[in-house]
């Protein structure tokens, strides 16, 4: 089974061409860093002209790299939500043009699945179900992954996702665009213990994650000019660390662990918090599990996996499928205050 994937709902425009038997044909990817960065974050507006630029050419060549025709792939998934609307409407709308052109059947894939299935591409043996803490620039969230099309939120953040806090540090500490890998870098040279900044929620009864306060800490610390620039990013880091274990540890004594413990979104792509990871997980005797960085950040190997998956469950989708700014990936879970929005 071969399936096109299509991405596009924040600033990577992607296309990739991945099997049932894990192999990834072709997966290409055009950023946007350079169109947003002077504005220090990603713009709706021009994400959305850059994908309608880029996604034609980056499919043929995706194509094209892959040695194959439209014809003979099975399926074309393309991200249908959450994320920035346009973006999405951009690549929704391509995948409905190509399967209609190729008479294939489309997958509206939610792109927060794409990134939850992402490490079931690259790892045979990870099997339902696992939790799953799912850390992007819009979202920070604890999954319990039953299956496909079968989540059970147990936490999500009440106002910043973590990847939302690196880049707002990053954008006070002057460390540019994108900010994730900018603080990962600084934080390197930096002292982790040198600057007190709070742990929101830490050790609290309650489920959730919280990041704002941290955020305005590092506003104070960046103002009082007491502390260099290495040594504020190496202590946020250790913060939002502190935060990301200790709630996800928390979620683990209420539940019956599952064999594995899974990390999947952008902020996954962190060394640091790799490996703080891996440390619970072997404390508490699970499986640690996280895909490759490159898979971790948006891209459409993961879209294109996760189409393999609802295709091979028979879910597939009418041309006229809406585009969905918001797509909770367990729609019973109750809505906290604050919760981000963002892919
Ligand atoms: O999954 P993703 O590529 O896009 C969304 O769906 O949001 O995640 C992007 C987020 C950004 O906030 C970015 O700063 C963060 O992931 N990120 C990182 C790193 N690489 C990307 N955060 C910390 N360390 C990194 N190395
Ligand atoms: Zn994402």
């Amino acid at each position: 089974m071969l399936i096109l994937g299509l991405e596009s709902s924040c600033d990577e425009t992607a296309a990739a061409i991945v099997s049932d038997d894990r192999r990834i044909f072709a997966h290409r990817l055009a950023g946007q860093e350079a169109a947003h960065r002077p504005y220090g974050g990603v713009v709706p507006e021009i994400a959305a002209r850059a994908h309608v630029e880029m996604l034609g050419p980056l499919v043929a060549a995706t194509l094209d790299e892959a040695g194959m025709t439209l014809a003979q792939v099975d399926a074309i998934a393309a991200t249908a939500g959450p994320g920035l609307i346009g973006g999405v409407m951009v690549g929704l709308v391509t995948g409905k043009a190509l399967a209609h052109a190729a008479g294939k059947p489309l997958i509206a894939v939610n792109h927060l699945e794409g990134h939850a299935l992402s490490p079931r591409l690259v790892d045979p043996d990870l099997g339902f179900p696992y939790l799953l803490l799912l850390v992007s620039g819009g979202h920070c969230q604890l999954l319990l992954v039953a299956g496909v099309g079968r989540y059970r939120r147990l936490a999500t953040t009440i106002d910043d996702a973590v990847g939302e806090a690196f880049d707002k540090t990053a954008k006070i500490l002057g460390l540019g665009f994108p900010g994730g890998p900018a603080v990962e870098r600084a934080a390197a040279a930096g002292d982790a213990m040198r600057v007190p900044l709070p742990r929101p929620l830490l050790g609290s009864d309650e489920p959730h994650f919280s990041f704002a306060g941290l955020k305005s800490a590092v506003v104070r610390a960046h103002d009082s000019g007491r502390w260099t620039v290495g040594d504020i990013a190496a202590s946020f880091q250790a913060a939002a660390i502190d935060c990301l274990v200790d709630r996800t540890d928390r979620a683990l004594r209420r539940i019956d662990p599952p064999a594995a413990l899974v990390l999947a979104g952008g902020v996954a792509a962190n060394r640091a918090v790799r490996l703080a990871f891996e440390r619970l997980a072997a404390a508490q005797a699970m499986r640690f599990v996280a895909p490759p960085v490159w898979l971790c950040t948006d891209n459409a190997a993961m879209i294109g996996w996760a189409g393999v998956e609802r295709f091979a469950a028979g879910l597939t989708d009418p041309l006229d499928v809406a585009a969905r700014p918001r797509w909770p990936l367990d729609p019973s879970a109750e809505a906290v205050r604050g919760a981000g929005v963002k892919a």
